[in-house]
């Protein structure tokens, strides 16, 4: 039963966005209210569907006057649990989602300029039309949006080669906290005219306004691919052959993707019509890709360094592709890690980034301070060690056993997460190098940011957004 202001509310929303913008039946909200990794769930007494930037700018007017909370949300497709609202019903979810025209393509500025709610394969599909290219790919990529792209500071697949999504954004459009519109959609590669306004959204995950459209780099559409799949002893093995293929291959080293054998194990287990690649059973795998607009023999160059790199020991084997389908299911390995820990049960996840050179003896020393902890508290935990090696980000998870209790679950997931976050620290490296903190790390933001920085971003969230109704309880 609705009360009375909750009501009116409603009617307000209502007349700002008619009722095709409104969804009030809870069993209509449940796809807004769960996160993808069935973690966290909320409850609010709407979910509003805007269907464009003045729908959005009346839809928080009408939040500000009544200090309503927003939790904005686009694919919900977030790792951190950012777009779940909480469980007091006092928050409303305002989905991008009907926010989808591509508002202009501009081949000779290399721009695209979108709504926030399109979905990243459809900018990618847009690039494609006019022979360029949107580099930004990750998994989630058919359901996952632009805005919350932005949002998030997305990496991929592609961040070694392209950047994330901050590197790829050249202008935004916003909805401040108080309704008011800030326009600052400028395709320029160059403009030093004060503050960075918009880097400051990006990564913002909804707590300092609603993205509503961006300004997006488009780059040379790569017309040539070769891509292999390569088994190592060792982590820094594959380290070093990193090293080599970004000094002989330069640009075109497009992906240097890793999972341990755990790793392709589970995916293995787990996900139908998958199969290992090689015979033999070595420690690492890597999935490597190179790119270039022509094809100035990129399978032989790539041979010709793999071959070398098994002569000087760094690899076990390698499987070059030669035909499209090779290419899919070799991906399919590598993108199924997500979907077969949601599978395997009771995963401890970490997102974390440290200097490539440290990564090796990073995996080492947690590998022995995870054991020593889960085994002093009494239980087991399988490594999950995946991830974007190319750009220092590993997901360094940790499968529990199937048969725990949920209080145990929480007790070892708060366990592990501090001996492994400590050692990041140690190394001088970051809690979150892609997924954002959402409510997920929100607590441990504080142990592991300086004060100073944590004061700067709390000023910086107060000058935005004083009556604290954008996405509280997350990031800050
Ligand atoms: P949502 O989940 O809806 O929201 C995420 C955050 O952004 C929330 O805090 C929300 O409030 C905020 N937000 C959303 N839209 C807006 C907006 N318009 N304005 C302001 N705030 C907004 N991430 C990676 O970085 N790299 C990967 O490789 C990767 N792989 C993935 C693979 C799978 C299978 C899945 C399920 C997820 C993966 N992710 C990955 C995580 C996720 O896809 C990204 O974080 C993505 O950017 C989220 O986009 P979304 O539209 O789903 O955002
Ligand atoms: C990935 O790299 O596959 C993702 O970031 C998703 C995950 O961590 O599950
Ligand atoms: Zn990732």
């Amino acid at each position: 039963m609705l009360d009375h202001t909750t009501d009116n509310l409603i009617n307000q929303l209502l007349a700002a966005v008619g009722p095709a913008g409104l969804v009030t039946a809870t069993a209509d909200q449940a796809a807004y209210t769960t996160d993808w990794l069935g973690k966290w769930h909320g409850r609010v007494p709407v979910v509003v569907r805007p269907a464009n930037t003045t729908e959005t700018a009346a839809i928080v007017r009408i939040c500000h006057a009544t200090h309503t909370p927003i939790v904005t949300q686009g694919g919900n497709t977030g790792m951190s649990g950012g777009a779940t609202p909480d469980s007091s019903g006092a928050q409303v979810i305002v989905s991008t989602t009907r926010m989808n025209q591509i508002r202009a393509v501009d081949a000779i500025n290399n721009t695209l300029t979108v709504d926030a709610g399109v979905i990243l394969a459809r900018a990618q599909e847009a690039a494609r039309d006019v022979q360029r290219f949107f580099p930004l790919s990750l998994g989630a990529e058919g359901s996952c949006t632009v805005g919350g792209n932005l949002a998030t500071n997305a990496g991929g697949i592609a961040v070694l080669r392209y950047g994330n999504m901050r590197d790829l954004v050249l202008g935004l459009e916003v909805v401040l906290p108080d309704g008011r519109i800030w326009n600052g959609l400028r395709g320029l590669r160059k403009d030093n005219t004060g503050y960075d306004l918009r880097s400051l959204f990006v990564g913002s995950e909804g707590t300092l306004g609603i993205i509503t459209g961006a300004v997006l780099k488009l780059f040379a559409q790569p017309s040539a691919r070769t891509t292999a799949w390569v088994t190592a002893p060792s982590l820094e093995q594959l380290v070093t052959l990193l090293s080599v293929l970004r000094s002989r291959c330069g640009e075109r080293l497009t992906a240097f993707e890793m999972m341990s054998q755990d790793s392709l194990d589970l995916v293995l287990k787990h996900v139908t019509e998958t199969r290992a690649p090689t015979t033999g059973h070595s420690a690492f795998n890597a999935l490597i890709e190179l790119s270039d607009t022509e094809d100035s023999g990129l399978q032989e160059m790539l041979e010709n360094e793999l071959s070398n790199a098994m002569k000087d020991g760094l690899i076990d084997d390698a499987v070059m592709t030669s035909s499209q389908a090779q290419v899919a299911a070799l991906w399919k390995l590598r993108e199924g890690v997500s979907q077969a820990q949601v599978r395997a049960g009771a995963v401890v996840k970490h997102d974390v980034a440290l200097p490539i050179s440290a990564l090796a003896a990073f995996a080492a020393q947690a590998g022995v301070a995870v054991l020593a902890a889960t085994t002093a508290a009494g239980t087991t935990g399988r490594i999950i060690n995946f991830g974007h090696l190319g750009d220092g980000n590993l997901h360094y998870n940790v499968l529990l056993p199937a048969d725990l209790s949920s209080a145990a679950i929480h007790g070892h997931t708060l366990l592990i997460n501090r001996v492994v976050h400590d050692l990041v620290l140690d190394f001088n490296g970051s809690i979150s190098a892609e997924h954002g903190i959402g409510q997920l790390r929100r607590e441990e933001l504080r142990r592991y940011k300086s004060p100073l920085e944590m004061e700067l971003m709390l000023r910086i969230k107060r000058a935005f957004d004083p009556n604290h109704i954008m996405n509280p309880g997350k990031l800050l």
